[in-house]
């Protein structure tokens, strides 16, 4: 019998908050949800209260865990702060009106890394369905084929792709019961919210939610030793985003975008965010840049192929490569089989194993790091 959200509150019951009043009564709570043995809410609590409340997370974490019927918990503690507390709302960083506020975007401090892992880099774009997920999936191929220890983190909340993409189905496994084991498929660490929250759910996250969520995926998973993770950010370029990429220690953006003049804006969108909270464009990858006809072969440039490359030019942006539009790609990309891992041969293998090449040479010349200088950026 899969456990219910009732079941849930039932046994949240039991678990007294600080004050002493059941958990359900103290009105922190977010929705729950209780999914095919799945469970994941928040507990939101002032940010000066969070000492207090780890405790009664962990105990209704492992309450929930005991419940017949349940596989996985998910319990992330948010921090919202009081109204007149120094630092800024999360969502108000990317409103850009501000009134002495000294927590601005660009002015955020740099997150601590992820032990063992090299480095994060976000693949980004600034719309959705522009081939972002299915190029970040083969970019970290490419990488791995490069030799390197590679972790996928699926950021794209809202859409996760990564359980689809990789064809993996299952539930990470909870260690000690209280860190994640990430999936794996095709040699890489996969970690995404489809593994804990089914698909097919419409979900209204609240933005304190995803941002725990993120968080967690990120630091409550048992990563191991990887040389690079590479994070499917969640399309566009609104706070929400900024304040995601503002979150993770990236140490670089790739930005992927087909040809169009409307994806293009977006794309410059997307640098201009990454600009504010100061992590560094490793570049842009133009993506269905021309068609192959699979027949006969022919290329044509359907969508106004190098768009992208000019853009990047006069963004002083790295131009990393051309994806064409291929419908092996898009089927073996729906159907769990990615094209670098099951054509490796193949010449869109290549493709993204050359990208993979650039971005890792810009990762090993310093790209992001302390050090080196900044990638300068006109928005
Ligand atoms: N280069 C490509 N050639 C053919 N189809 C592609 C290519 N890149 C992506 N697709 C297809 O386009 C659709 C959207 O891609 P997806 O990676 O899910 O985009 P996003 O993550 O940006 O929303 C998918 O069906 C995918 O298979
Ligand atoms: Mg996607």
């Amino acid at each position: 019998m899969p456990v219910t959200k009732q079941d849930v509150l039932d046994c949240l019951a039991k678990v007294p908050a600080p004050d002493g009043r059941a958990l359900p009564q103290s009105g922190v709570l977010s929705e729950i949800i209780a999914n095919d043995g799945k469970v994941f809410f928040s507990i939101g609590v002032d940010a000066a209260a969070v000492k207090t409340w780890e405790p009664v997370r962990q105990r209704a974490e492992a309450a929930i865990k005991a419940l017949p019927g349940v596989q996985s918990v998910m319990i992330a503690l948010t921090a919202e702060r009081t109204a007149g507390s120094a630092a800024t709302r999360p969502a108000a960083a990317g409103q850009g009106h501000g009134h002495g506020h000294a927590h601005g975007a660009g002015g955020a401090k740099p997150q601590p890394g992820v032990p063992g892992v090299g480095a994060i880099i976000a693949v980004a774009s600034g719309k959705g369905g522009v081939g972002k997920s299915t190029t970040a999936v083969n970019l970290a191929l490419g990488l791995r084929d490069l030799g390197l220890r590679v972790g996928v983190l699926d950021a794209d909340i809202y859409g996760p792709s990564m359980p689809k993409l990789l064809g993996i189905h299952g539930k990470p496994e909870t260690i000690d019961g209280k860190r994640l084991k990430p999936m794996e498929g095709y040699g890489l660490k996969v970690m995404s919210i489809g593994f804990l929250v089914e698909e097919e759910t419409p979900m209204i996250w609240r933005g304190p939610m995803v941002m725990s969520a993120l968080t967690q995926m990120l630091r409550e998973v048992e990563w191991g030793t990887l040389d690079v993770i590479v994070v499917d950010m969640p399309p566009g370029t609104g706070d929400a985003q900024l304040t995601m990429a503002q979150q993770v220690p990236l140490r670089g953006a790739v930005i992927v975008s087909t040809p169009q003049d409307l994806a293009l804006i977006d794309a410059r969108r997307g640098v201009a965010m990454f600009k504010r909270v100061n992590v560094p464009i490793l570049g842009v990858i133009e993506n269905m840049s021309h068609f192959i006809c699979p027949n006969c072969g022919t290329r044509s440039d359907i969508f106004g192929h190098g768009g992208a490359h000019a853009e990047a030019d006069r963004l002083g942006v790295p131009f990393l490569g051309e994806i064409p539009l291929h419908m092996d790609i898009r089927e073996k990309s729906d159907a769990g089989l990615p094209v670098v891992a099951t054509d490796a041969d193949g010449p869109h293998a290549k493709i993204y194993r050359d990208i993979a090449g650039r971005i890792r040479d810009q990762l090993a010349g310093g790209a992001g790091s302390r050090t080196a200088p900044k990638i300068v950026i006109e928005a």
